[in-house]
């Protein structure tokens, strides 16, 4: 097993006071801005895109390649939005990169916009993480009152707490005012994206990644992770896991090393089923514990690498209670711009609803399939497709369970109480704080 961890982004968390601007320079912040502003634009846009660094979003887009789409400048803005909006079940990365040191996205920030001509940046942050919010207004200025940002102005915007505003093309409307639903494309944002400017928009950890490849080159980085999937990247571990958290390693680490450092399933239990990147991406299986956790990797098991959200469930977890609660969370983040997603989550949660309660019918399982076939690849965003996927992964390796459905409850098929970390009175499983309401 490999013992390497690479810590980059979350090198200075156990720092004292790791968020502060004082922190972060002791530990070299900074000299990668230093060092990009000796470089022309132009040179920066090629070292990333020669560092083979894609974006951490979840797609991964080479981040290089989309930066070098604008169009040449024109005189007028050019926007960098970050992409904070961090909602998708599982996924609980770029929080903490923000809380634990904000200045590395800062310092990312700045060398991006000085890549690609912009003067006005924006981090458009998750609404519910208010002390994130604080955390992120309060570096932003210390580093303005250290002459740092050199004019750059940055705001952070803090949405209302909507999946859907995490879609770029959402992200941008809710951003000018707008109620936050997906715009067609074309045009991309690089064309025509904030007030119809051209504009990068790009997640938390890949802007965060900049500062690295700065100093390390992108020789190091390359270094990193698989041929087509460079670099390091934040694996986060929860569920049935002893030691959950971030691990931050190569791309192509494997399930089963991840769970060595995390000390393995817990006590007495053995994996059942994990999504490799939240909870949009097609569910994963014990056979699956050595594909590498790349790009090419988890594409050619099934699934998508996404946002390295690693939900673990050991076997007294309900496949139909999992999704179904996913289920919820999509249909009730559904914009309900178009018909597939907006009528056809409502379907799938009515159903899954029946198939957890042991009320369902084989009817039902035929209407899953048909209403899951008939959302993916037709609806107008990302989002249909992710709530598509759940039920359709989870009919092809767990059908049994589905058809259980028909007339068992989940719950006693699979008591909540087998599958809870804690319990009223008792002290949690993984060692945790007794919970005494
Ligand atoms: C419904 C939906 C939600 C999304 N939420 C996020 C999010 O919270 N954060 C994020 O970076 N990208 C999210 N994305 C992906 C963005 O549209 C976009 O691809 C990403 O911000 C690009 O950044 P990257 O190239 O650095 O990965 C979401 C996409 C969809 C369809
Ligand atoms: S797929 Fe869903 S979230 Fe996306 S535009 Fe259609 S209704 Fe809205």
């Amino acid at each position: 097993m490999t013992d390497t961890l690479t810590p980059v982004l979350s090198d200075i968390w156990d720092a004292d006071r790791s968020w502060t601007l004082a922190t972060y320079r002791e530990h070299g912040g900074y000299r990668a801005l230093a060092r990009a502003r000796e470089l022309a634009p132009a040179d920066l846009v090629e070292l990333v895109k020669a560092s083979g660094l894609r974006g951490r979003g979840g797609a991964g887009f080479p981040t290089g390649l989309k930066w070098s789409f604008l169009p040449p400048p024109d005189g007028g803005p050019r926007y960098l939005v970050v992409n904070a909006d961090e909602s998708e079940p599982g996924t609980c990365k770029d929080v903490p990169v923000m809380l634990a040191n904000p200045h590395v996205l800062i310092e990312g920030v700045a060398i991006t916009s000085a890549a690609i001509g912009c003067e006005h940046a924006f981090i458009y942050l998750r609404g519910e993480v208010v002390h994130v919010y604080r955390r992120l207004l309060a570096a932003v200025r210390e580093a303005e009152e250290a002459g740092l940002l050199q004019g750059l102005r940055i705001t952070v915007h803090a949405g209302a707490g909507a999946y859907i505003c995490g879609e770029e093309t959402a992200l941008l409307d809710s951003l000018e005012g707008r109620r936050g639903q997906p715009r067609l494309k074309p045009p991309f944002p690089a064309v025509a994206g904030l007030y119809a400017r051209p504009t990068v928009v790009n997640n938390v950890e890949s802007i965060a990644s900049v500062p690295g490849i700065v100093l390390g080159g992108a020789e190091w980085f390359t270094g990193l992770g698989t041929p087509k999937s460079a670099g390091h990247g934040l694996f986060s571990l929860s569920g049935h896991v002893r030691r959950p958290g971030q691990y931050e390693a190569p791309l192509g680490i494997t399930l089963r090393e991840l769970l060595e450092l995390a000390g393995g399933i817990r006590e007495g239990h053995r994996l059942k089923f994990w999504t490799p990147g939240g909870s949009s991406t097609p569910i994963l299986t014990d056979a699956h514990l050595d594909i590498p956790l790349d790009y090419e990797g988890v594409a050619g098991a099934g699934s998508m690498l996404g946002t390295r959200a690693l939900q673990i469930f050991d076997e007294t977890v309900s496949v139909v209670r999992a999704v179904s609660r996913w289920i919820d969370f999509y249909k009730h983040e559904s914009c309900g711009k178009c018909t597939p997603c907006r009528e056809g989550t409502y379907w799938l949660q009515q159903v899954m609803h029946r198939l957890e309660e042991g009320r369902g019918t084989p009817e039902d399982i035929r209407t899953l399939e048909d209403v899951a076939g008939n959302i993916l690849g037709r609806s107008f965003c990302a989002l249909g497709d992710a709530a598509a996927t759940p039920v359709q992964s989870g009919l092809e390796h767990f059908r049994e369970e589905f058809e259980a459905g028909c007339h068992t409850p989940a719950r006693d098929l699979f008591p909540y109480e087998a599958s809870a970390l804690a319990t009223a009175g008792t002290a949690s499983a993984r060692g945790g704080r007794e919970v005494t309401a």
